[in-house]
């Protein structure tokens, strides 16, 4: 991490560590409406505007090591598949077949020489072109250079796979802007996929995205656990352009180096600041980070209907060569669980209360900030048509960190 960041994260965790009254600078963070939780119409206006428009995380270069490695990936609402090609290049196509429309590939994941539909059998290259249609006599003028796979926006930054089915949009790197420079001490490449879990969640996704902006919860929520090992006064927090964000809570002394993996299980390329933290980049619109020099999960909300959303942490460790993962990785996947059930625990009862004619306005603070940032961004991502009682407020735009 660049040295003057560094430091300035460190002046902060002790600045909060230590304060009795808010920050000189801080503001009344303006209310969140209730009903951005439960509102269809809303829902549908971010299923346009964010989950068909902006660069979502599809996979990790991990489980695309060889040519002909695939993943499907229907998280935008159109089915897609994520290929290798021959000339080790990944490519996003729509999962979707020229001659009427039935999947390429129907596996989540697989190997595959060519792309082949199960209808008919027309079959495309790992680029995407059509190769071989059955019973060619019976098309006429039949044009098999422009019956290509439809393609997708796919683009890869230290590893991590993103599509975006917006045709227009900035570039990836753009879009991530400072979580490039920030995240990079992780070593994206030399990480791998360990698991998946996942958990079905009664509330909108935005809710739980929410839960992982914010420590004010872990000594009520997770005193057995994270309350331990973290003190949330020390905390430090960033808006970042475009959503994305970054907070740090500091490790007790008492507890450092407890959590740490044996040698053999570390990532070596992570600094001394991550490893006396806990340092989370959230990744607009979905995605919370928590990195760590062992492994750690992508805390991914996806959303299933507008009071349904599926959590799933993809975990990541620094790649452990032949053989099954050491233990310390997958017994930390199970430790979580425990995490993951206290943090998940209330969501349902939330999503009642939103929905229930008490519903009034949130009121969270300034140390909640991060979750104020994350629903402007996405009201900026729909734009003009965000209902003006949905709305939130403009008014933390200026402390957004610029480059
Ligand atoms: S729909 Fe794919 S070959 Fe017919
Ligand atoms: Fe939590």
């Amino acid at each position: 991490m660049d040295a003057t960041l560094e430091a300035t994260i460190r002046d902060q965790l002790a600045f909060n560590r230590d304060r009795t009254a808010p920050p000189p600078d801080a503001v009344p963070v303006p209310p969140i409406p209730a009903a951005r939780y439960r509102d269809p119409h809303l829902f549908d206006l971010e299923r346009e505007h964010v989950w068909r428009r902006t660069w979502l995380f599809a996979a990790h270069e991990s489980e695309l090591r060889e040519p002909g490695d695939y993943v499907t990936f229907g998280r935008s609402g159109a089915p897609l598949v994520v290929v290798r090609g021959q000339d080790g290049e990944i490519r996003a196509f729509y999962n979707s077949c020229r001659h009427r429309g039935a999947p390429v590939v129907r596996d989540a994941c697989g190997t595959a020489r060519r792309l082949t539909c199960q209808y008919h059998s027309w079959s495309y290259d790992l680029e995407g072109q059509l190769r071989a249609v059955p019973d060619a006599r019976s098309f006429v003028d039949l044009e098999p250079a422009a019956l290509g796979l439809v393609p997708v926006r796919c683009e890869r930054w230290e590893g991590w796979v993103f599509v975006n089915e917006d045709p227009d949009a900035e570039g990836l790197v753009n879009f991530l802007g400072p979580l490039c420079e920030q995240m990079r001490e992780v070593n994206g490449p030399s990480l791998r996929k360990l698991g998946t879990q996942t958990h079905h969640v009664a509330a909108n996704w935005k809710a739980m995205v929410d839960a992982f902006l914010e420590v004010y919860h872990i000594r009520t929520v997770h005193p057995d656990n994270a309350a331990l090992l973290y003190d949330d006064a020390t905390v430090s927090v960033a808006m970042l352009a475009n959503g994305h964000s970054r907070l740090t809570v500091g490790i007790k002394p008492e507890m450092l180096g407890i959590m740490d993996p044996s040698p053999a299980a570390d990532n070596p390329s992570v600094g001394s600041l991550w490893r006396e933290t806990s340092t989370s980049f959230g990744w607009f619109p979905n995605i919370v980070a928590p990195l760590d020099t062992g492994a750690f999960p992508l805390l991914c909300m996806w959303p299933l209907d507008h009071r349904t959303t599926e959590l799933e942490l993809q975990w990541f460790a620094p790649d452990w060569g032949d053989g099954d993962p050491p233990d310390e990785h997958t017994m930390r996947m199970t430790l979580f669980e425990t995490v993951m059930a206290q943090d998940t625990a209330n969501m349902a009862a939330i999503q009642r209360s939103v929905e229930s004619r008490g519903a009034r306005p949130f009121q969270i603070g300034w140390h909640e900030r991060l979750i104020h940032h994350f629903h402007r961004a996405v009201d900026l991502a729909i734009g003009t048509e965000v209902p003006a009682e949905l709305a939130v407020s403009d008014a933390l735009d200026r402390f957004v960190e610029r480059p």
